[in-house]
């Protein structure tokens, strides 16, 4: 059987033969049948709007890998230093080159002292940390003139490795100041994650738990990349404009903050504490049945499986909870996933618990405020928008992103004065 697929324009008889690779049709094949053809898709549901060689979903299997390594594996073994030099450079580090990386991060982890005096005390004090991080992340732009310089190789590099860095610092300064903490300055002899709480959390002599260390590191590396989402989706198509990264990375964490993506961690932990006792979960999810909300946490465009990642978010809040205590919600949560799991409903949509249903646990359970989750998420996938960011500028198929739209508006008709309108 050939791979290709012919398709006939019936009003002309036209017909164009185009190959089928790797599931894929260019849409050009309809231009070639008629110029003013365009393809109306939605939501970008049956539209591959690139070509990318960074991560590999597999939706129906529950595969998710980076560059090739699967998911599981790089949580068991790696780190997540080393899994944003993975997806930035392609190929996992050799000793060497994991060293001078891990010394250029943490080297570059110290953000201008304008941004903590000046910017951050203009916010309001009940400000959402997001909200300021969003800002923020697009501020720490203007402090580098040549962020703009993207035809630059070595200048993008040198905002990578900013950005990358940064992050935490940034994270941590939000929630300092919505809590009305003094800033910690960061600890370079610390690891990256023990860094990152140690920001958060240091009044007077705290020390970072090794379990609750390697968990935020696993939590880092889950979160780190997931393909064309829709906060990647931004940063390719704010980059794509050859926007500086600060302000395409500000614009996929405004994505990343809407409650069907990113914000779906704190949204769960919101829905748990409603659902409040075991004994309401079979009428929470009667409500859900009748289109009364969504069960948070559940359901993915691409995962039509479990997906991998709540497997390893699933296990590892067990460890956490060894160190925390256990976090009061977990029994509902596995009381909502079973009975979830055996109703015909969320069956046959095959709608799964994703990363969000059980991260928001953890994070509880490490002390973390609710409002702090997204924010926990953009820390890490900032290593994802910018691996996509930079093959966007490396992609010689790719221009401005600038969809078409199909017209359902009035036609033409003559402006009417103000006293003749209804
Ligand atoms: N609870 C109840 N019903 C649901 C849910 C849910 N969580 N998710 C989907 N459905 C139903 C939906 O109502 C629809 O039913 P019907 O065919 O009868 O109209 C069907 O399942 C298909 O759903 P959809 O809305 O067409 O699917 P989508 O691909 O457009 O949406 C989603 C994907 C993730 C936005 C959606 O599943 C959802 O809103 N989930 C809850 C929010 C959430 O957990 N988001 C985190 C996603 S993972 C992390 C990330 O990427 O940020």
């Amino acid at each position: 059987m050939p791979d290709t697929i012919t398709i006939i324009d019936d009003r002309t008889g036209k017909q164009v033969t185009v190959p089928i690779t790797g599931g894929v049709i260019p849409s050009t094949a309809l231009r070639e049948l008629d110029p003013s053809l365009f393809v109306y898709d939605p939501a970008y549901m049956s539209t591959a709007a690139c070509r990318s060689s960074i991560t590999y979903l597999d939706g129906d299997a529950g595969i998710l890998r980076y560059r090739g390594y699967p998911i599981e594996q790089l949580a068991e073994k790696s780190t997540y230093l080393e899994v944003a030099y993975l997806l930035l450079n392609g190929e996992l580090p050799n000793q060497t080159q994991l060293e001078v990386w891990t010394n250029d991060v943490v080297h570059h982890t110290f953000i201008h002292e304008n941004m903590r005096k000046r910017f951050v005390d203009g916010f309001h004090y009940d400000a959402h940390p997001m909200g300021m991080f969003v800002s923020a992340v697009a501020a720490l732009g203007t402090f580098y003139n040549d962020a703009k310089e993207i035809e630059d190789k070595a200048s993008r590099d040198k905002q990578i490795l900013r950005l990358i860095a940064k992050m935490p610092t940034l994270a941590a300064m939000c929630h300092r100041f919505s809590v009305g903490l003094p800033f910690v300055y960061p600890d370079n002899d610390l690891s990256f994650p023990a860094n990152f709480l140690n920001m958060m959390w240091k009044v007077g002599g705290y020390e970072v738990h090794p379990v609750l260390e390697r968990a935020m590191d696993i939590l880092f590396i889950l979160h780190a990349d997931h393909e064309q989402n829709c906060g990647t989706t931004a940063m390719r198509v704010v980059g794509s404009s050859q926007a500086d990264p600060y302000s395409a990375c500000s614009a996929a964490a405004s994505a990343l903050y809407g409650p069907l993506h990113g914000g779906a961690n704190e949204a769960v932990v919101r829905m748990l504490g409603d659902i409040g006792s075991l004994e309401n979960v079979p009428a929470f999810i009667a409500d859900v049945k009748a289109g009364k909300g969504k069960l948070m946490g559940f359901g993915h465009r691409v995962y039509k499986n479990y997906d991998p990642r709540a497997t390893i978010v699933k296990k590892t809040a067990y460890d956490v909870f060894e160190v925390t205590g256990k976090n009061p919600l977990l029994d509902i949560a596995l009381k909502l996933e079973e009975t979830a799991l055996s109703d015909d409903y969320f069956v046959s949509r095959k709608l799964y618990p994703n990363v969000d249903f059980y991260s928001g646990l953890i994070y509880q359970a490490m002390g973390f405020p609710v409002d702090m989750f997204t924010v926990l998420f953009a820390i890490p996938r900032t290593a994802g928008w910018l691996a996509h960011w930079q093959e966007l500028l490396g992609d010689k198929e790719q221009k401005i992103s600038r969809p078409r739209q199909w017209y359902v508006g009035s036609d033409a008709r003559d402006y009417a004065s103000i006293d003749s309108r209804s």
